[in-house]
């Protein structure tokens, strides 16, 4: 017996002896008495089949006769045969015409122009956080819910590997944001010092009183307890300090005015400086040049403007969108044209975040501008910035 599928419904006169009515019809094409059938390019009398495909085998309840003895010469009712006409079979032109017209009347008539400007609305609205996960040694994981420079898991991968950092970039850049998260995210405690030319080096070490006591620095905490220890403004220290932070990473031990101390295996040092140690640049005219037995110390990291990160700023001040926007056009532009005329000039995102707040508060354009980036700068200046 050899089975061709003829119907993809099922028969809607059901069988008549059972009267199963989930059953397919197919030709049986060695009892092929029936006419040629145009559909299945078969010759074969109609015969019910199952689901799976095998001869639909029942028997009437008095045992008078059964399914397995039917061959039908009329086999499927014409709305049978409607019903399985090939889902894929041509559409009639006159159907196509018509769903032409509807799909027409149905798109909207914009033009690809409309639809981009609508697009880079939509996605301009969006504020994508900086998502960063630190999974620590000993298998914990911290994530960071808040923004996060996208350099936060390279300075925090060095400091793991046992290394100390030296962050590098202009103002506002992030630099000291990261040295807490980086802490936070090492799970130590973080301790930090601003460093200029006035800092004196007890402010490290600590100091003996004319009692014979010791008073101990944050530095002495951190060294001796573990810690991540910040040196910010590393590049703005007295060459008499920067001999202490020298001493304090070259050695596993270190001399403070009391005693020798051990060093923590758990302390770690992390710098920031506006410049490379290199001294003062065009911006920062009264940095030092740091020594290179110091710098050797550190890995350096350059830390610039991460554009996701201001963009995530401006709208947390809660400025609406196209203002935002606005602003982050003006500033961007005023800080390319620093660049390219080499002005010394530093726009950072504390000018783009900073015109948000004020915008938001109900300031000005104008007065905004002028607090928070032109400064006093005269109109020369100013026009070549602006430009
Ligand atoms: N990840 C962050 N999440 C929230 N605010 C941030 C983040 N990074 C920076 N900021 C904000 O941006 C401003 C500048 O950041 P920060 O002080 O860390 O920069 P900096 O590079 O240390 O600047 P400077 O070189 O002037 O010391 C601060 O107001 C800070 O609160
Ligand atoms: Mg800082």
């Amino acid at each position: 017996m050899t089975l061709v599928k003829h119907s993809t419904r099922t028969v809607r006169k059901p069988c008549r002896w059972c009267g199963r009515s989930d059953l397919y019809w197919a030709h049986d094409t060695e009892r092929a008495y029936h006419k040629h059938c145009d559909r299945c390019d078969t010759t074969g009398g109609f015969v019910l089949i199952e689901k799976d495909g095998s001869r639909h085998n029942c028997r009437n309840t008095d045992g008078s006769g059964d399914s397995m003895g039917d061959v039908y010469l009329d086999g499927p009712t014409d709305e049978d045969e409607k019903e399985a006409t090939p889902v894929n079979a041509p559409v009639s032109q006159d159907v196509q015409a018509a769903l032409g017209m509807l799909v027409g009347a149905l798109t909207p008539q914009v033009d690809r122009a409309e639809i981009e400007a609508m697009v880079k609305e939509a996605v301009a609205n969006v504020v994508f956080p900086t998502r960063t996960v630190v999974e620590r040694v000993n298998s914990e994981r911290k994530e960071f819910t808040g923004a996060t420079h996208h350099k936060l898991s390279d300075v925090i991968t060095s400091l793991m590997a046992g290394e100390h950092v030296l962050m590098v970039g202009p103002a506002g850049t992030g630099k000291s944001t990261i040295a807490e998260q980086a802490a936070e995210g090492l799970g130590l405690k973080s301790y930090s010092i601003s460093l200029s030319p006035q800092t004196p080096a007890s402010q490290l070490l600590g100091y003996m009183q004319a009692t014979g006591d010791y008073v101990p620095s944050l530095f002495r905490e951190a060294y001796e307890h573990g810690g991540l220890f910040h040196f910010d403004e590393m590049d703005n220290a007295h060459p008499s300090v920067l001999a202490v932070v020298n001493a304090a990473l070259a050695n596993g031990h270190m001399a403070f005015p009391d005693q020798m101390v051990k060093r923590h295996k758990d302390f770690r040092a992390i710098a920031s400086a506006n410049t490379y140690g290199r001294g003062a640049t065009r911006s920062y005219v009264g940095r030092q040049a740091i020594d290179a037995a110091t710098l050797d110390r550190f890995s350096v990291e350059t830390i610039e403007v991460d554009e996701t990160l201001e963009n995530e700023l401006c709208h947390s001040t809660g400025l609406e969108t196209d203002q935002v926007e606005r602003v982050l056009t003006f500033v961007r532009r005023l800080r390319a044209n620093a660049e390219a005329h080499s002005m010394p000039v530093v726009i950072s995102p504390r000018a783009s975040v900073g015109m948000c707040r004020l915008l938001a508060a109900g300031r000005s354009w104008e007065s905004t501008v002028q607090a928070r980036v032109r400064r006093g700068m005269g109109d020369t200046e100013w026009n070549k910035i602006n430009g």
